[in-house]
């Protein structure tokens, strides 16, 4: 059941240490809320805590101490199939480094979430995946794999993959770290576009402040606390 509370994310004194030898205070106490349909930017330095804060969010990393709930669902509660269901449901990813399996065509690669439920949801998921592609223009390049692809169209693809799942919430990490300007703009345009139209919450991180200009909000970050916003 769809749970419309506000807001969507919420994080109570969340803390996150790094224990390798040395001590790192990778987040320390930081409480933020999202609201639903917000388009927020996390900006920070190198280091300051951006992936470590949207790992934490997106349930790939568990925190020291504190607390993350999403739609309002404690995920420290999760495990097991439980959380892999609840990211499947919820959450849409998209990485720096894309992250496409490299012997996968596009559309392969954004079937390939739901594969395995294909049966259980009984959805046509090679429809839905070319509706997606079509969406982010890439109708000529779904037999091509990723090596076959530019930078920026492979981002399309991975942002296309996140959204198979129809999730309300897309966690980006430095979506355009490895993207020249133009590819860039067009990837903030498409997680843009999202927000908008299908009221997708968005939560980017960036160490940008221009592309960070685009969110309907903004938070800095530095040593794993918010410094403004
Ligand atoms: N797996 C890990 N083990 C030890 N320390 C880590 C680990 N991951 C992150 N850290 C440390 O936690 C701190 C926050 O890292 P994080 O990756 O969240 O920063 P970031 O803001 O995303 O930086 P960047 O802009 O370079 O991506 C850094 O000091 C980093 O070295
Ligand atoms: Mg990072």
């Amino acid at each position: 059941m769809e749970n419309t509370e506000n807001p969507i994310i919420r994080t109570e004194e969340l803390t996150r240490i790094y224990q390798d030898g040395a001590t790192v205070v990778a987040l320390n106490r930081l409480s933020l809320e999202v609201a639903r349909g917000e388009f927020l930017a996390v900006v920070g330095p190198s280091g300051s805590g951006k992936s470590t804060l949207l790992n934490l969010i997106g349930t790939l990393d568990t925190p020291t101490d504190g607390k993350v709930v999403v739609n309002g669902v404690g995920t420290g509660r999760l495990s097991g199939n439980a959380l892999a269901d609840f990211r499947r449901q919820h959450i849409g990813f998209v990485f720096q480094l894309f992250n496409l399996i490299p012997v996968l065509t596009s559309l392969e690669n954004v079937m390939l979430p739901l594969v395995p439920y294909r049966r259980r949801l009984g959805l046509d998921l090679e429809l839905r995946a070319r509706e997606l592609l079509a969406a982010v223009s890439l109708d000529d390049r779904m037999r091509h794999l990723p090596s076959q692809l530019s930078g920026g169209e492979q981002q399309r693809v991975a942002i296309a993959r996140a959204l198979i799942n129809e999730p309300k919430l897309v966690l980006a990490d430095e979506p355009t770290g490895n993207l020249d300007s133009q590819a860039g703009d067009e990837c903030i345009s498409l997680l843009r576009g999202l927000n908008q139209d299908r009221r997708v919450t968005v939560v980017l991180a960036t160490h940008s402040e221009v592309i960070a200009q685009q969110a309907n909000r903004v938070i800095h970050l530095q040593d794993g606390a918010i410094i403004t916003g």
